[in-house]
């Protein structure tokens, strides 16, 4: 069973993937997690984010595996500095590089070959998976995908200035649907899910739905 989905940041896609793939018992993996790993090897290396052809080279050669949802690059779990505000920053500028992509976008092909599996991201739907047997859009308005994240960000412990936090995921929503290579789209074929004022648990609810009617169509 192959399940994609894809979305804008915060709009509950990784939290929601974990679960379903929980109930499912398939494999879940977060495509986003291996361009933040590419970021933050640019970053620990010094390379410039200007030297596309360093960058290349760099994540070319590296290790990127992932075991029991964490992440690993070069054998070292890299789970929480991916998530660091430098990351988050840099991250659009590496993730718009086509031969990164491409580099990335063979890996989760391989992958969802090998095995029945949840991703989610912004091109799954449509590059990755384009033959997903479930495809899911999960949106929410800005305000409430920045009221989420500043709600996670204090459960860490991290106060953050909220018209910032806004302003930040407005640019990655901006970069993330106006890059040339794998745009965030909505896929013609993906169930739109607004998950605005919906729970984790309602929104899971209205997948394993949509799921278990097209299994029961078969
Ligand atoms: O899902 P996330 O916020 O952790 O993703 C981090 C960044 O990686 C996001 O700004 C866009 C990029 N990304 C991508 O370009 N393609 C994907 N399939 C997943 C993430």
């Amino acid at each position: 069973m192959k399940i994609a989905v894809d979305g804008p940041a915060g709009a509950g896609k990784s939290t929601i993937s974990k679960i379903l793939a929980g109930k499912l018992k398939i494999n879940y993996l977060d495509t986003g997690a291996m361009y933040r790993a590419a970021t933050y090897l640019t970053l620990v290396k010094k390379i410039a984010l200007e030297d596309s052809s360093a960058i290349i080279n760099a994540v070319k050669d590296c290790d990127i595996d992932f075991i029991d949802n964490e992440i690993f690059l070069n054998g070292n779990n890299v789970s929480e500095q991916i998530r660091s505000p430098e990351v988050n920053k840099a991250v659009a500028v590496i993730s718009r590089i086509p031969e990164i992509r491409d580099i990335m976008v063979a890996k989760q092909k391989k992958i969802a070959e090998k095995s029945s599996v949840i991703m989610d991201g912004r091109d799954i739907t449509t590059i990755v998976m384009p033959d997903a047997d479930y495809k899911f859009y999960l949106d929410a308005p800005i305000d409430i995908r920045a009221e989420r994240r500043f709600e996670e960000l204090k459960a860490k412990g991290s106060l953050v200035d909220m018209e910032e936090l806004k302003g930040d995921i407005a640019k990655r929503d901006f970069e993330d649907k106006n890059r040339e290579t794998g745009p965030l789209v909505v896929a013609g074929d993906a169930n739109v899910i607004d998950t605005s004022g919906l729970s984790i648990d309602e929104v899971t609810e209205r997948m394993l739905n949509i799921i278990v009617k097209k299994v029961n169509r078969l």
